[in-house]
């Protein structure tokens, strides 16, 4: 059934006319205990309340499908202004962002010219930019467009999935980029051809790539809302005595807060990603793809008054 509910959300969050109609009618159907608003100004009021309370942040304006070269010039215009935002506010957040609303389905060179302008900017005002990763499809050309662009930026990092199975390869490879990494086990729909159906095959090679990483002396962000996940870390990072500034722990706006906290509380370093824009439909059918609770949770705040 979990896996039922998993693949049909994962189906809707691929429907182009829904996610337009989603952009027409803002956030709808508990969509805002996921995303932060419509508005940069929405989403700096709240990275304040979440710097105010220790969490480091790391902020993504959302955007899927862009297929035009104008829309994916507006959508970086957009991460610029996030940036400026994030400077002159002196807010502790990082940048997050998709390749594909770079343009990446359209051209590498205009991925590579939205990028470079983002970085700029970024590197003046002291702010890290994370490539988010998708799909399988798409891994190849995005780790390739990190790569060219890590050799000229030292703020650029990029995020390896655990449920491929090139990723083991992918972290041997990068290691010569000493590259900041998120690693995440992964949100989209994959075949078992290039990807573990099975979850404990997921769950053990992240562990495995958590290590990797961190063991080859690169800095290496765990995100994940896993508990075990979360432990196997502490565990690692004592018995081989790795620094805290090191590694961070990451988790998504709107899940597990209290266990945010507390991880700030035992002094490690605590990040949130924060989404923010009109686009909010594919990333919340991902979220509702991963766990039944959060459908039940939405199904309440929309029908349950
Ligand atoms: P998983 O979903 O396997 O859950 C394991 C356990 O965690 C649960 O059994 C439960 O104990 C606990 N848990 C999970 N959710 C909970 C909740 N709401 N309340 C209480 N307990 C809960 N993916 C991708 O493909 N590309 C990317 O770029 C990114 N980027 C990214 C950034 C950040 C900051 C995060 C946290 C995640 C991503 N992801 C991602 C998503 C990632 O790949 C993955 O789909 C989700 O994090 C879900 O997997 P988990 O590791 O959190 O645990």
């Amino acid at each position: 059934m979990e896996q039922l509910m998993r693949n049909f959300f994962l189906y809707l969050s691929k429907s182009k006319t829904l996610t337009k109609l989603a952009r027409k009618y803002g956030l709808r159907f508990g969509a805002g205990r996921f995303v932060a608003g419509e508005t940069i100004q929405q989403a700096v009021s709240v990275i304040k309340d979440l710097n105010k309370k220790g969490l480091s942040v790391t902020i993504d304006y959302l955007g899927e499908f862009i297929d035009t070269e104008a829309e994916a010039n507006e959508m970086a215009d957009n991460s610029i202004e996030a940036i400026r935002a994030i400077g002159s506010q002196a807010l502790d957040s990082q940048l997050s962002l998709k390749m594909t609303s770079m343009g990446l389905d359209i051209s590498d060179e205009l991925v590579l010219n939205n990028m470079r302008r983002i970085l700029d900017v970024a590197k003046e005002n002291d702010v890290f930019v994370t490539i988010d990763m998708e799909d399988y499809e798409r891994c190849g050309k995005t780790l390739e467009i990190f790569k060219k662009l890590r050799s000229e930026y030292d703020n650029v990092g990029t995020v390896i999935q655990s449920y491929l199975y090139r990723t083991v390869s992918d972290i041997e490879d990068l290691n010569q980029y000493s590259p900041n990494l998120r690693l995440v086990k992964g949100a989209y729909k994959e075949s078992p051809e290039v990807a573990y159906p099975d979850k404990k095959d997921v769950d053990e090679n992240l562990k495995k790539i958590i290590k990797m990483h961190l063991l080859n002396g690169n800095y290496t962000a765990v995100a994940s809302h896993d508990d075990a996940m979360i432990e196997y870390t502490k565990h690692l990072v004592e018995e081989h005595n790795i620094p805290r500034d090191q590694f961070e722990f990451q988790m998504l706006y709107g899940i597990r807060e209290e266990r945010q906290l507390e991880l700030v509380k035992e002094g490690y370093k605590m990040r949130v990603y924060v989404p923010y824009g009109t686009d909010w439909y594919g990333y919340f059918m991902r979220r509702l793809a991963e766990r039944p609770a959060n459908v039940a949770f939405v199904l309440k705040g929309t029908f349950g008054k």
